[in-house]
């Protein structure tokens, strides 16, 4: 079968030939790939910045986004059937039985680091033909969401970060959270926001974009408020909204998010979800920072990957928005590319949001 294929040390991507994998256990199923959605991650992995083959492999085939239709299914599955649509999961658990975490299925919290993912680390990913995978890493998914599918798993970056935010918002005993600013509009971005927004909160994106009028048309479609980050410094952005009381971060980058951090409300949380290049260091009012932390009861926290009830929760999620914003949705994917040409898909595409690699249809 045809897959996409990165040679770290060769340093080239291609479309490979590679075996087609068989069911070798009754609790897998096979599936057919329909949508490979790709995102920075990909870009570095196929810049050779990041990303491991597997074990005996000089190459790594990529893609982590997926959307696939079971074909067949080992004896003892029950959850899904032939014909359904699913999302897989992308982190698989380390092996130490010291590590609590993924012991109890929770890689996404891994002590170790020795967890692999598909189309990442150690374990080949998605953008090919046939995949087999564990039952229990598939989360099926409605057949009206067939177009919009392949987002749930960029949707699931903002699910576990609402879960993280929930959670350590238990500190307080009263529910009032109400204004949201995400930082940054790439598909992470805008999916977080619809996110917040379907949650109840008054959204606002801060962003850097090249495209600002096509970002602040999705942006305004969904009910939130956009402000451009070149005409309005971080304090003018937070006085416009009022106070923050969470930060939902999406781009990496990390001097605007720093920027944004001194000007966060009372008990409010700040969460990165963003992972930055290696850039020089920048200079940081630390005092400043530190102290609006400890007067305001603020708290940063990091979030990556994402378990399961994540993916459960972005595919309810995905069916809310299609209902409300079915052409603001949709217009999340600007590029659809077959197999041939997913080198064209990787490539960043000026004005582009989501581009997908259509294996199948
Ligand atoms: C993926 C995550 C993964 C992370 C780090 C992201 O693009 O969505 O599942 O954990 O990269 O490798
Ligand atoms: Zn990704």
């Amino acid at each position: 079968m045809r897959a996409v294929a990165v040679y770290p040390v060769q340093r080239e991507v291609r479309v490979i030939d590679h075996p087609e994998p068989k069911l070798t256990s009754p609790t897998q199923a096979k599936m057919r790939v329909l949508d490979i959605g790709v995102c920075g991650t990909d870009r570095e992995i196929t810049s050779f910045e990041y990303g491991t083959p597997p074990d005996g492999f000089d190459y790594l085939i990529i893609g982590h986004e997926s959307l696939s239709e079971v074909l067949e299914v080992g004896a003892q599955v029950s959850k899904v059937k032939p014909g359904d649509l699913v999302i897989i999961t992308v982190r698989r658990p380390c092996p130490h039985p010291e590590c609590v975490a993924c012991r109890a299925g929770r890689q996404d919290f891994c002590y170790t680091g020795d967890f692999t993912e598909r189309g990442i680390k150690q374990n080949h990913g998605y953008m090919t033909e046939f995949v087999v995978e564990e039952e229990r890493y598939l989360n099926p998914v409605p057949r009206e969401l067939r177009d919009v599918g392949v987002l749930v798993e960029p949707l699931t970056i903002a699910e576990k970060s609402l879960e993280q935010l929930w959670t350590v918002q238990q500190r307080l005993p009263w529910n009032d959270h109400r204004r949201a600013v995400v930082l940054g509009a790439g598909p992470v971005g805008l999916l977080g926001a619809m996110a917040l927004k379907v949650e109840g909160f008054e959204v606002t994106v801060y962003s850097r974009s090249a495209d600002h009028a096509e970002k602040n048309d999705i942006v305004s479609a969904i009910g939130a408020q956009y402000i451009a980050a070149e005409t309005h410094s971080a304090e003018e952005m937070a006085k416009i909204v009022g106070s923050i009381d969470v930060v939902y971060e999406a781009t990496g980058a990390s001097s605007v998010a720093f920027d944004v951090l001194k000007h966060l409300g009372p008990n409010a949380v700040f969460i990165f979800t963003g992972v930055p290049g290696c850039n020089p260091p920048i200079p940081v009012d630390t005092d400043e920072i530190m102290r609006n932390m400890v007067l305001n009861n603020q708290l940063v926290l990091g979030s990556v990957n994402a378990p399961p009830q994540s993916f459960a929760s972005a595919i309810q999620h995905l069916g809310i928005f299609a209902t409300r914003w079915p052409q603001t949705l949709r217009s999340v994917i600007t590029g659809r590319f077959p197999l041939e040409r997913a080198l064209d898909a990787l490539k960043n595409q000026p004005g582009g949001v989501k581009n997908v690699v259509a294996v199948a249809s």
